[in-house]
């Protein structure tokens, strides 16, 4: 099974990235690139990540005409990733062109950004439209993971970024600690700058991954 933690490389520097999938390796299983790294480095970070025998999720969250957002799938398809996103307000001509693409990663659909403040029923209304068009699960917060496991059923992913070990004051406005993610039902939890800005983080890593063990 994969290990649960996915750490954001939300780095600037090509070098930098290759020293955190190497000294995190023990820990993680999925590497998250998004526009940071992506536009930077675009196939080469792809294929460093790889490299060194891990998956990728490719966060760019794909939100346009149906048609670009399938040839957008398919180009990602290509650089062989793990899973990726697409907005779910995109609506469901949207989200049903990028399903599909045939033999493709798993779509993630963000219900809605974990740095903006809103109701569990949006999140909910979110979740379950993305699931009736066939999406492989959602982006949320960890605080309305319980309810979409509920609602959606076991086999729906859910995903959550908005993780930090301490109270924090930064741009993320519902968050909780790893322990509480995941006994919330999180398949996987997304974790970048309390790991980034770690004095030393494969060994924030390391306590992530045993503080969320059984
Ligand atoms: O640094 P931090 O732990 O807040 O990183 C969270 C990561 O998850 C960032 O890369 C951010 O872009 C991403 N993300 C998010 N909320 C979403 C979807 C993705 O914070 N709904």
């Amino acid at each position: 099974m994969m290990k649960k933690i996915i750490l954001a490389l939300d780095v600037y520097d090509f070098k930098k990235a290759e020293k955190l999938v190497k000294d995190t390796n023990p820990y993680i299983d999925i590497y998250k690139v998004g526009p940071i790294l992506f536009l930077q480095f675009g196939k080469e970070i792809i294929k460093m990540i790889k490299g060194n025998g891990k998956e990728v999720f490719l966060d760019l969250k794909f939100y346009d005409i149906p048609a670009t957002v399938k040839r957008s799938v398919e180009s990602a398809k290509e650089l062989g990733v793990f899973s990726l996103t697409v907005h779910s307000v995109g609506g469901e001509e949207m989200l049903k062109a990028a399903l599909s693409v045939e033999n493709r990663p798993k779509i993630w659909a963000v219900t809605v950004l974990t740095s903006q403040i809103t109701t569990p029923d949006e999140v909910i209304k979110r979740a379950k439209f993305s699931k009736s068009c066939g999406v492989n699960g959602v982006i949320s917060s960890p605080l309305e993971t319980a309810l979409i496991k509920k609602e959606c059923g076991k086999e729906f992913d859910v995903v959550t970024p908005g993780i930090r070990l301490a109270k924090s004051d930064d741009d993320q406005k519902r968050v909780a600690t790893p322990e509480i993610a995941v006994k919330n039902g999180a398949d996987f939890i997304v974790v970048g700058r309390p790991i980034l800005e770690a004095v030393n983080p494969a060994e924030i890593a390391k306590s992530i991954c045993e503080s969320i063990k059984g």
